[in-house]
């Protein structure tokens, strides 16, 4: 099966005709950021949720009969879920702006005639090895040199449990040879860190084992495997446990297709908001934004520190609440982010740490130690930019403490992006707050999550250029 061009709806900062659009085989495109000289402004919509996306094409993959996907994330990550779920069997095919997937049923999953290769996606490559490991069933899975960094020991521990073996290199880095369980046994499981990804992969491994798979959460984590599996028709039960949450699925259900209209990410619209907060006089909307609240904390930050911001049009889609959000160019003051905040905004802290920047006083973060392990070191590589571009900040072991003077940064650097898309658009955005231009080593990756970004943020009125 081939896979269908995807064309992305902004297409102005991707790859010119030829070069790989992945980013992480293609050449660096550096991106330079200059300081906005008029205010930001504008109403704008970010592409589709990843966690959800990821979710859609694997449950639909799962289903019996056609699921169908609106706003569908176009961006490498999701693409190379949809190209796995192809080599597993299910029909994956995108016709006039939506996505359909044709499901194979629970326990339907072929095995792959090559390796999966992943690309930069870790929630993809966790969530796929879920799904291997009660298939009976030998597969191989790979990634990029971004995820081939990253820990799958995490996800094996708990996996061989249901009685799928691991090959794994260094005994916890990708390439991964899978083999799934003939017969696998239901499992109990508290987990070891807070980890939507490990919590999925468990409950995945769960549809295709008898009887019923349990994981306890110590403190809750975003709640789309959940959420979404009940809309497919699976019985899962999720109390509250503590500071957290207990789930118990029970396994081999029928699961039936759904429609499935995917709200706009979050953790996306975190740039443009962050952006128009640290840029005087702005004033910018963003549509349809998920405002699910395991993954607002962010929003509640900006709030914290004085940021004018205001959310209309709230309404429910799809059993996940969505709605506009309204930010308006203001004075920033720093704040100690409460650390049981940290899973709902897990994938915030490098723009957390740009608004931080910009802002009158100290930010602390602590309590977040998970972001070593993300799609860079991500307290490593924004406390080395930070510094680059004249940014005070103290690297913590958990976190760090970047203390602003309320004035621009200075900027004027270039900085490492480590293959992290999230790094790449956070220094984009710090440049347009600075005193002089920052540049990124490549901005590639940036379409494995926001495809767009630059065409975007220049409609609102940033100089985001090629360097
Ligand atoms: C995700 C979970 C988070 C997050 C990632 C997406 C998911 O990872 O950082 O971008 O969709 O489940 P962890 O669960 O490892 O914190």
């Amino acid at each position: 099966m081939t896979a269908p061009s995807a064309p992305t709806p902004f297409a102005t900062d991707r790859a010119p005709a030829g070069e790989a659009p992945t980013g992480h085989d293609g050449p660096a495109r550096p991106l330079v950021a200059h300081p906005a000289t008029t205010a930001l402004a504008g109403t704008i919509a970010v592409p589709g949720d990843k966690s959800i996306s990821h979710r859609a094409l694997m449950f639909g993959a799962l289903a019996v009969g056609e699921t169908v996907v609106e706003g569908l994330l176009e961006g490498a990550d999701v693409l190379a879920t949809a190209a796995a779920m192809r080599a597993l069997g299910a029909r994956v095919e995108r016709r006039a702006g939506r996505w359909h997937v044709n499901g194979v049923g629970v326990g339907g999953l072929a095995e792959p005639e090559d390796v999966l290769d992943m690309g930069n996606a870790g929630t993809a490559a966790r969530l796929i090895a879920g799904l291997l490991a009660t298939h009976p069933l030998t597969a191989f899975v790979t990634g990029d040199a971004s995820l081939r960094k990253r820990p799958m020991g995490r996800v094996r521990e708990p996996l061989e449990r249901f009685g799928a073996r691991f090959v794994l290199r260094h005994g916890d880095r990708l390439p991964a040879a899978i083999i799934g369980a003939e017969n696998s046994v239901p499992v109990s499981y508290t987990l070891p860190v807070a980890s939507a990804q490990v919590k999925s992969a468990v409950l995945l491994a769960g549809l295709n084992t008898p009887g019923e798979t349990v994981v306890v959460e110590p403190k809750a984590t975003r709640d789309h495997t959940e959420t979404m599996l009940q809309a497919f028709g699976a019985e899962v039960r999720v109390e509250k446990a503590g500071k957290g949450r207990r789930i118990a699925l029970t396994g081999q259900p029928e699961l039936k297709p759904v429609a499935i209209a995917v709200p706009g990410d979050p953790s996306s619209a975190a740039f443009p908001a962050v952006a128009a907060a640290i840029c005087r006089g702005s004033q910018v909307a963003i549509r349809r934004v998920g405002l699910n609240s395991l993954r607002t904390g962010l929003y509640d930050c900006l709030q914290e520190m004085g940021a004018h911001i205001e959310i209309t049009d709230r309404r429910t889609e799809g059993g996940e609440p969505v709605g506009t959000i309204h930010v308006q160019g203001s004075r920033l003051k720093g704040i100690q982010v409460p650390p049981e905040r940290v899973p709902a905004m897990i994938d915030e802290f490098p723009i957390l740490a740009v608004a931080a920047a910009c802002a009158e006083g100290e930010t602390r973060i602590t309590g977040a130690m998970e972001l070593r392990v993300k799609e860079s070191d991500r307290i490593g590589a924004m406390a080395a930019g930070l510094r680059a571009a004249g940014v005070a900040v103290k690297e913590l072991p958990d976190g760090m403490i970047v203390t602003g003077t309320g004035r621009p940064p200075p900027g004027g650097a270039t900085i490492a992006t480590h293959l992290d898309h999230r790094i790449a658009m956070a220094f984009l955005v710090l440049g347009l707050a600075s005193a002089a231009p920052v540049t990124i080593d490549d901005g590639a990756m940036i379409d494995t999550s926001f495809p767009g970004f630059a065409g975007l943020m220049r409609g609102l009125g940033a100089r985001i250029e090629v360097a």
